[in-house]
């Protein structure tokens, strides 16, 4: 086997004092859950969806302690899962099979399945223990990571929800093998915001090993997901509650979520994002702040990975709109992430709309 295939299992500590967990990320982690997860409780729980359940499932129930009681909760597949109904059928399930406060609950998925998941643990009596065995990309360098969990409501995404932070969080690359192209896309571009964020060196990495991480090469892999879990627990350590350096996760995101607002149907995250990520390069570009070449580098990384780097056409006042909306705004002024050279990004308050705009209506799709 070459080098390029084999790669060590990682540990990566996400520094909370009392609650401090776990991050192990590496190959064929699943059959090792047990030895992995050495104080997992008598009941558990796995939250699951049937798409990952027909290839995981099995393996991950085998690894549990014989002894212990498991029952599994299936999730409907997508983003309409985060909801209200399917929150109250789990906690109707655990009610049915008596769990009590010292059971544990899996989460076996995607973000969808994570946050939900998370949500679960935090408000069943009161909060019971909550392990996150993320299996999309997205959901490995970012959702699982960090505590933040939620359901959906009719009025918006993620307004239900808790900071609750799981107790391990186990990474198996070798999920990642079934996962669509598009899919490990989406993961991609979060892990090209944090080289645009906060490390210089890793945006170089990912320039030169474009090609292995595509082909999904279990040691980039490994290395990529790693330094993307050490920046985020970094960050997560100094500021759980994202009232500061935190929010600096959030690159690409405000423009990124007026997309998928709008666009929901046509649109995943990481694509969003990745379209977000360019034109905040672009308006730092236009006001001096940022290099011509760096903008170039962050545009041409994200298009390999095949990313969107342009907007869909959405009016001025849409825009407007859903980017008033975003979580940052404070007395009705935006708050942007936005880069000013690759390896730094600050939180900025910006008054310009007509510079906004202007970033905004550049790259736009018609404007090709
Ligand atoms: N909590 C946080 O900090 C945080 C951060 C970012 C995103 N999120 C949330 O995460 C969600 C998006 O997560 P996502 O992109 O993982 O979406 P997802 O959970 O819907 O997964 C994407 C698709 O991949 C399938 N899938 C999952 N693992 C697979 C595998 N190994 N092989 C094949 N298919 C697989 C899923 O069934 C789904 O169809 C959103 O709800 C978003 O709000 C949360
Ligand atoms: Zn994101």
């Amino acid at each position: 086997m070459q080098a390029d295939n084999q790669a060590s299992t990682k540990h990566i500590q996400v520094g909370l004092a009392e609650r401090s967990y776990p991050i192990y990320i590496g190959q064929q982690l699943l059959p090792q859950l047990a030895a992995l997860l050495p104080s997992l409780p008598q009941q558990i729980c796995i939250i699951t969806n049937a798409t990952v359940a027909e290839h995981y499932l099995a393996t991950v129930q085998a690894a549990l302690p014989a002894e212990c009681t498991v029952i599994v909760h299936y999730l409907e597949d997508g983003e309409h899962a985060k909801s209200l109904t399917s929150y109250g059928a789990v906690m109707d399930a655990l009610i049915d099979a008596s769990f009590n406060r010292d059971c544990a609950i899996l989460a076996l998925g995607g973000g969808v399945v994570g946050d939900l998941a998370g949500f679960v643990a935090a408000t069943y009596q009161r909060g019971v223990d909550f392990y996150q065995i993320p299996t999309t990309l997205l959901a490995q360098v970012d959702s699982s990571v960090g505590g933040k969990t939620a359901i959906n409501h009719p009025g918006g995404k993620n307004l239900i929800g808790a900071f609750y932070q799981p107790k391990a969080v186990v990474i198996s690359i070798d999920c990642l093998n079934t996962l669509t192209p598009r899919d490990f896309a989406c993961g991609v571009a979060e892990v090209i915001k944090y080289g645009i964020i906060h490390d210089a060196a890793f945006f170089a990495w990912l320039e030169q090993n474009q090609a292995s991480l595509a082909a999904r090469a279990p040691a980039a892999l490994v290395h990529a997901i790693s330094r993307a879990c050490e920046i985020k627990a970094e960050m997560v350590a100094a500021d759980e509650r994202e009232q500061g350096v935190r929010a600096l996760l959030n690159l690409g995101h405000t423009f990124g979520h007026a997309i998928e607002a709008e666009c929901y149907e046509d649109w995943r995250h990481g694509e969003a994002v990745a379209a977000g990520t360019v034109i905040a390069a672009h308006f730092m570009q236009q006001a001096n702040e940022l290099s011509g070449a760096d903008y170039q580098r962050i545009e041409q990384l994200l298009q390999a990975f095949e990313l969107p780097v342009r907007a869909p056409l959405l009016a001025e006042s849409r825009w407007q709109q859903r980017m008033q909306r975003d979580k940052k705004v404070q007395a009705g002024q935006l708050r942007l992430v936005l880069p000013t050279r690759i390896g730094h990004a600050e939180l900025r308050k910006v008054s310009d709309w007509p510079a906004v705009w202007a970033a905004i209506a550049a790259l736009s799709e018609t404007s090709q």
